[in-house]
């Protein structure tokens, strides 16, 4: 039995990884991705579901689900970052801890990347750190949890 159960959410056009913009990106997949997350989750004794949708209506449902199954969300909310109020505000509405993933260094890019809706909502953010940032935001999340579980 884990200690605690993570769901990582990945938005539109995460599906494309490993074929994707390569130089932005990296060349790994995203079922390279799902075994980074689960071999992190198993080291830190997570329990992990992961998800993709290029929906966003899909993605706030499986939000909505998360309100009564997880104790926290790993969310790379890809294009909606910067655009979708109704992910910041279904994030808000669950009150789960959050950590924001960006795989590439949104800072360095264009200026509409620079402003995220879910950093306000987002406990801890991992960007530019590559597919990397997952396994970060999942070590953040265990120690984020684990406290909250001593209390
Ligand atoms: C991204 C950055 C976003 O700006 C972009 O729309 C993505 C991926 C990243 O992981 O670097 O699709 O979230």
């Amino acid at each position: 039995m884990s200690f605690a159960s993570v769901l990582v959410l990945n938005g539109p056009n995460l599906n494309l990884l490993g074929t994707r913009e390569l130089a932005i990106y990296g060349s790994e997949t995203l079922d390279d991705v799902v075994k980074l997350c689960r071999d992190a989750a198993e080291r830190l004794d997570l329990s992990l579901d992961f998800c993709q949708s290029n929906a966003e209506h899909q993605l706030i449902y499986w939000l909505h689900a998360a309100r009564t199954k997880v104790d926290g969300i790993v969310i790379n909310p890809a294009a909606y970052t910067h655009t979708s109020v109704a992910i910041a505000d279904a994030l808000t509405a669950i009150e789960k801890p959050v950590i924001e993933v960006h795989i590439s260094n949104v800072h360095r890019r264009e200026a509409f990347r620079h402003y995220s809706y879910v950093s306000a909502v987002a406990e801890g953010i991992i960007i530019g750190c590559g597919t990397q940032g997952y396994v970060l935001a999942l070590e953040r999340m265990a120690t984020i949890l684990r406290k909250k579980v001593a209390k």
